[in-house]
């Protein structure tokens, strides 16, 4: 049987673990990921391939970088599926723009699907979607893994999937440089905030300084810190954070469209 080959960007970790449990699911082997979280890539892709598309959604889109950085990934009529991870308040125009870039770049869409993974400003005391993808999360991944292989082997009739979205898409939010700061007095410079931190934002050599214009707001710098020496501080970051808490507490299924 042939293999899947996944392409993801993924600062938390939540869109590759959604991705790695489908590839599990499906029963097929993957002969090849690629990483977008760091680095462009440049790849063309064959006719036999089926490549799973997974990146999580900001602002009801999918991140410029992770955009950026797929540009030059080419399909030849290739099979593909489009998955976007969503902290569990709406994932709005995003899974319908990926769905659009990767046809354009010379893949056809058999699937997509939406699953929720812990927002990326989810903290201790405004917990939003906290620890997701959960158990009850991979397992319904797995089960689309196996919807998948199903669909790949004629078992399910292939037809253009009802991609949820609108187009125009929702307006992208404008570019503010605010990111997070560290504490001197709690930091060890472990570094390793700016080893995962996927623009390279922050300095390699003094992780209190940050440029601001290459921050993305992924927060991975914040959860990887065991320190807990990096926060945002920014008002308008933690209004919306609180927003999150209140207003999207209840929890959200994932949906799989065939
Ligand atoms: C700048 C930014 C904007 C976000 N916008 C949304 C959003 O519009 N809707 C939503 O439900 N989650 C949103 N999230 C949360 C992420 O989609 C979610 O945490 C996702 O699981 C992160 O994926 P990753 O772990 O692969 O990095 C946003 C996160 C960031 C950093
Ligand atoms: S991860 Fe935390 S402790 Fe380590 S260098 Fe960065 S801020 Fe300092
Ligand atoms: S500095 Fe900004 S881009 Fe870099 S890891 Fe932190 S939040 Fe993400």
């Amino acid at each position: 049987m042939k293999g899947i080959k996944g392409v993801f960007f993924s600062p938390t970790g939540t869109s590759e673990r959604v991705l790695n449990a489908v590839i599990e699911g499906s029963g097929r082997s993957c002969p090849s990921l690629v990483n977008l979280t760091y680095e462009e890539s440049f790849c063309d892709f064959k006719k036999e391939d089926v490549v799973l598309f997974t990146f999580p959604v900001y602002a009801g889109r999918i991140p410029l970088t992770a955009l950026d950085r797929m540009r030059n990934l080419r399909g030849e009529g290739t099979r593909a599926v489009v998955i976007v991870v969503y902290g569990n308040r709406a994932f709005d125009d995003a899974l319908l723009e990926l769905a659009d870039v990767v046809e354009s770049q010379g893949f056809v869409v058999i699937s997509a699907a939406a699953f929720i993974g812990e927002h990326s400003y989810s903290n201790e005391i405004y917990p939003i979607a906290s620890g997701r993808p959960d158990t009850r999360d991979l397992e319904k991944a797995r089960q689309y893994g196996g919807n998948l292989a199903d669909l790949l082997n004629g078992a399910i009739e292939t037809a253009k999937p009802p991609v949820p979205g609108n187009r125009p898409y929702r307006e992208r939010v404008p570019d503010n440089p605010v990111h997070p700061i560290t504490d001197e007095d709690l930091c060890t410079l472990c570094m390793d905030c700016a080893d995962v931190c996927p623009t390279g934002a922050i300095d390699k050599a003094s992780p209190s300084e940050t440029d601001g214009r290459k921050c993305i707001k992924c927060c991975a710098c914040i959860k990887v810190c065991r320190a807990g020496a990096r926060t945002f501080q920014d008002p308008g970051i933690q209004a919306i954070t609180e927003k999150l808490f209140n207003h999207f507490g209840e929890r959200q299924e994932p949906e799989f469209f065939f």
